[in-house]
């Protein structure tokens, strides 16, 4: 038995089978856009460690930043005494992501899904409401809130009740349910929609907040219209409703800005981030409106090891390096490039019903019969796992498992970028080939 089967069979017999596992490759090391396995095989990386190593992997100054701080400062509960790395972090948050005039506060988490949880919980606290909006095909985490807010039920099987005064929306999805109108036209009827809920299922006076990925993550990454954003900024306004982005898989550069909501020129009133702020240690955030964030009540937020020292400074290291090396037009580079070849490719190739995405977040959604309501699930999954067994890592998306995502580190060079492509081109044509044949 090779060190990889090795290692997969030590992972059966010992982790729990509920926790996912998508593909057969191990890894046991990385720098940059390359991953090594445990036989010394590399591979591409088109995943990013489900979008968190937009500065590239182990890049040496967040190497040397986490290794200082551990030497220092391991852990003091932020609870309990101050440390410069939390503050420094909250500072350095506040400045690049702005939430209102009368000033910014930030709070920080382990991961997203906390994130997403105390962004509900301060949304609550401050307008004394109970209801919350969110969407279908939606995902925010799989803690008990963050999971009743997830949209995909196979995620959470048997695991309810779920949590109550939660009422879901389809996310208006263009591709999917356009069904020929206009963008615009759409986007006025979802919101007309959104107006019937507030008469059919619960009044605006009962919503706390509304929670959104500007542009869905694991949805498939679709991104809502921007005149539907504008009309939320606006219901949320009117009804005196927290407007809340979650921005875990789309912040930090991987559009080509800070964050998502930056492209649409409308700001939440909270927003939560993860993965790619801490280049690769855990650690979440909720920023938001001071004139929200301070309406909760003493001793209602926090947890052991929020904002750890060593996360902080990773986080912080990690932000540096974005900057220094311009990660933000990077990703308009790289994203450019990626929807070139798709587009081109989506010409010859009727398998490809829609390319999309914004600065480095792309994706390709297969479907057959150029239908958006027949998704092509099974040769999406056989594309995959063709082109892991060639050297690039790349994973999935959407609700059927019908979406190709790319996610590279934005430090990827040109010649991997254009080998991955050309891996992945390669097999949607053979695999599209293959379907028209059958
Ligand atoms: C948009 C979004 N929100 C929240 C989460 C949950 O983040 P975490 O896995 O760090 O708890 C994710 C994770 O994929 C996400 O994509």
């Amino acid at each position: 038995m090779g060190r990889n089967d090795e290692l997969l069979a030590r992972r059966s017999a010992v982790v729990v089978s509920g926790l996912p596992r998508t593909t057969p490759v191990t890894v046991d090391a990385s720098n940059g856009a390359t991953l090594t396995d445990c036989e010394g095989k590399e591979f591409i990386d088109f995943a990013s460690g489900i979008g968190v190593m937009n500065a590239g992997h182990c890049d040496p100054e967040v190497v040397e930043a986490i290794c200082a701080q551990a030497r220092k400062l391991l852990h003091s509960c932020i609870h309990i005494s101050t440390y410069e790395p939390y503050v420094a972090l909250c500072e350095k948050l506040v400045s690049l992501l702005p939430h209102g005039p009368e000033g910014t506060k930030c709070l920080l988490l382990n991961a997203g899904s906390e994130a997403v949880e105390n962004a509900i919980k301060i949304a609550r606290m401050a307008t004394g409401r109970a209801g919350i909006v969110c969407y279908t095909d939606a995902f925010h985490g799989r803690s008990m809130m963050a999971m009743t807010l997830t949209s995909k039920v196979t995620l959470k099987q048997g695991c309810g009740p779920f949590a109550p005064e939660v009422y879901r929306l389809p996310f208006p999805n263009h591709f999917r349910n356009g069904d020929g109108r206009s963008v615009e036209q759409f986007a006025r009827d979802e919101l007309a929609r959104f107006e019937y809920l507030l008469t059919t299922s619960v009044s605006a006076e009962h919503l706390a907040a509304v929670i959104i990925e500007p542009i869905q993550g694991e949805g498939g990454f679709v991104a809502a219209p921007p005149a539907y954003l504008r009309g939320l900024r606006d219901i949320c306004d009117r009804h005196g409703i927290v407007l809340i982005f979650d921005e875990v898989q789309s912040g930090f550069c991987r559009t080509g800005k800070w964050a998502a909501y930056q492209h649409f020129n409308i700001t939440p009133d909270l927003s939560t981030w993860a993965k790619s702020m801490g280049g690769g240690l855990p650690i979440g955030a909720v920023i938001g409106r001071a004139s929200v964030m301070d309406r909760v009540k003493p001793a209602t937020l926090g947890g052991t090891y929020t904002g750890n020292p060593v996360a902080c400074a990773a986080a912080l290291a990690n932000i540096g390096v974005l900057e220094k090396r311009d990660l933000n037009a990077a990703a308009e580079r790289i994203g450019g490039r990626i929807r070139d070849r798709f587009t081109r490719l989506q010409k010859t190739t009727p398998l490809i019903g829609d390319v999309r995405g914004v600065g480095a977040m792309n994706a390709i959604e297969l479907v057959l019969n150029g239908d958006p309501a027949q998704p092509a699930t099974t040769i999406t999954r056989s594309i995959l796992d063709a082109c892991v067994a060639r050297g690039l890592l790349v994973i999935g998306a959407g609700i059927y498992g019908n979406v190709i995502r790319t996610l590279p580190p934005l430090v990827i060079e040109d010649a991997q970028l254009d080998c991955a492509l050309h891996i992945l081109e390669e097999e949607i044509v053979r695999h599209a080939r293959a379907a028209s044949a059958a």
